[in-house]
């Protein structure tokens, strides 16, 4: 049976719908050894700002049940080092597209790096993070405010010379609100969800286990909040969607489909199985055949 697995978002045709989520993957070659990146529908980058950024002090990762904590604080070697060794790297895989995430700590941070990257022919679209936890400035103080949303995304917008992806945070009241801040501002596209802010404690040592204190939340355990996330995000906008997540297998991101995302990254689970993003693929498919579905977008939103 011939099946259809491209999606479109916004102008862009992704070979299909798995992608793997920022800051899980490097930015492509340092999985290039476990997974054919011909074979994605597209690399996503880790954050890029403007300058480069150390970091958060270590400790800055943690396991939990089902899932672990983070606290990177968006250590990137900025845009200039970013464009000469990863995009450089990147031109060899001309089957997948390429998605840069950028952050910043000011408006006008975030402008600096799409302006820098809109001549770059190698970058397919943008994928704004307004939603980080980990770092005190910027980020998330961008995400939880609708009217922050609206302006950042119509700055971005007239800047920008690829389509513009924003992503929201979790960490919110209503995500209704704020996807449809972001489409109202000008976005071609909605991802969520990044993650949600959380804290360990060592007992025996009596200290938090991040220096950070609180790190971002993702892996198994968020799936069923992402997958409600984007159900809520489907019933209230008009663009396309990038549902993550927690998702680890076929029927994960199946499940996201149907809710609601018309593609969807890989996150944590790089970190446990490296081909994780290529396993899901081969599963997309697999399922398709078992359900007699010709065409993936007909499963987008299906259960409503
Ligand atoms: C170690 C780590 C680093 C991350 N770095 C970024 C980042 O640079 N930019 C971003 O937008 N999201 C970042 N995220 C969030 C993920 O892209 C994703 O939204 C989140 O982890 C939920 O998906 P998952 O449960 O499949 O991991 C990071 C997540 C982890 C675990």
């Amino acid at each position: 049976m011939d099946i259809n697995t491209q999606v479109n978002l916004a102008g862009v045709v992704l070979q299909n719908p798995v992608m793997e989520a920022s800051g899980t993957f490097g930015s492509g070659m340092e999985y290039s050894e476990f997974v054919d990146l011909n074979q994605l529908g597209a690399v996503v980058t880790k954050g890029v700002a403007n300058v480069p950024w150390p970091g958060n002090p270590t400790p800055r990762v943690a396991e939990v049940r089902s899932g672990m904590l983070n606290a990177i604080g968006l250590q990137n070697p900025g845009v200039e080092v970013f464009c000469q060794r990863d995009l450089k790297f990147l031109e060899d895989y001309n089957k997948t597209k390429v998605v840069v995430n950028v952050c910043g700590k000011s408006e006008q941070d975030y402008l600096d790096v799409v302006e820098r990257l809109a001549d770059e022919k190698r970058v397919d679209m943008l994928e704004i993070n307004i939603s980080c936890p980990n770092v005190k400035e910027g980020g998330i103080a961008f995400g939880q405010d609708p009217k922050a949303v609206e302006s950042i995304t119509s700055k971005v917008k007239e800047v920008a010379k690829q389509p513009v992806i924003m992503k929201l945070s979790p960490n919110v009241t209503d995500i209704a609100t704020m996807a449809r801040a972001a489409e109202a501002g000008g976005a071609d596209v909605i991802s969520l969800i990044n993650t949600l802010t959380g804290m360990k404690i060592d007992v025996e040592r009596q200290t938090f286990v991040l220096a950070n204190k609180t790190g971002g939340m993702s892996g198994p355990a968020v799936h069923p909040i992402a997958v409600r996330m984007v159900y809520q995000v489907a019933q209230a906008v008009n663009i396309p969607i990038i549902g993550m997540g927690g998702i680890e297998t076929p029927e994960d991101a199946i499940e996201m489909i149907l809710a609601g995302a018309n593609a969807i990254s890989v996150g944590t689970a790089n970190f446990y199985n490296p081909t994780a993003t290529i396993d899901i693929k081969n599963g997309i498919e697999d399922y398709m055949r078992r359900h007699n579905v010709a065409d993936i977008n007909d499963l987008v939103g299906a259960v409503h």
